[in-house]
């Protein structure tokens, strides 16, 4: 099966702030299908999490169209694109975002809470998405009581509670010592060949990073391949 899950043709962003225009993206086609790992490295600053943030809806291109399960993305109104986002994507966000007044369990159950699903039925599936980062003994941690590297963690549990069909990280192993960014890399392996999860992770580990089926790099706002 080779179906693509999530794809980009001619995707650009570019930012102007008063007087000039800096182009982040141009260009840009990506196809990544069913069961398969992408990993997006370059240098900061280079737009890896601008071209994450389009793939997820989470921002708007300049120009370029973006189709997750073979939807068109940006034709749809908010509501639309966020119940296509929480039903499909698995969001891993650079800077977590997690809700910090709630605990670890429950910023982990919140996607599933959203989509109206029972609460009893949630909570066994979070417990061990938590254990599953190695958190057991967090779940009632607020997050403000957590590492960042704890943090990280609840935000990759997040991410997988909706049994994404493919999960976009930013750099999610970046504030991880190498034993917990070997369990999070091992997890998003696992779900990719257990439940045919894609996997798009943006990394500066390029140890990691090469254990993908694909490495991409973005050098002048092109996306270019590197195995
Ligand atoms: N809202 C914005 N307005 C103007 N410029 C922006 C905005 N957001 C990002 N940029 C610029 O776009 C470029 C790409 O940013 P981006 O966050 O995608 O980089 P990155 O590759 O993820 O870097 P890092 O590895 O440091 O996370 C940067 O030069 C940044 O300054
Ligand atoms: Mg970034």
């Amino acid at each position: 099966m080779n179906d693509v899950i999530l794809s980009c043709r001619d995707l650009a962003k570019s930012y102007h702030d008063g007087t000039s225009v800096i182009d982040v993206l141009s260009h840009i086609d990506l196809e990544v299908k069913s069961s398969e790992m992408v990993s997006i490295v370059g240098n900061s600053g280079s737009g890896k999490s601008t071209l994450l943030h389009l793939l997820g809806g989470l921002d708007k291109p300049t120009s370029g169209q973006v189709w997750i399960s073979g939807k068109e993305l940006f034709v749809l109104s908010e509501v639309e694109k966020c119940r296509l986002r929480n039903n499909f994507l698995g969001f891993v966000y650079q800077f977590h975002h997690l809700l910090a007044d709630f605990t670890a369990l429950e910023n982990v159950s919140m996607p599933l809470l959203i989509r109206g699903v029972n609460p009893k039925e949630i909570q066994p599936k979070a417990e061990h998405l938590l254990e599953m980062v190695g958190l057991k003994d967090r779940f009632t941690h607020k997050i403000g009581e957590l590492s960042g590297g704890e943090r990280q963690r609840v935000a990759i549990a997040r991410a997988l509670v909706i049994d994404p069909l493919c999960v976009l990280a930013d750099e999610p192993t970046g504030n991880l010592d190498p034993r917990n960014a070997e369990r999070v890399f091992e997890l998003f392996l696992d779900l990719q060949k257990t439940m045919r999860t894609s996997v798009v992770i943006v990394t500066h580990d390029m140890r990691l990073a090469k254990r993908a089926q694909r490495v991409l790099q973005i050098e002048d706002g092109k996306l270019v391949s590197l195995v």
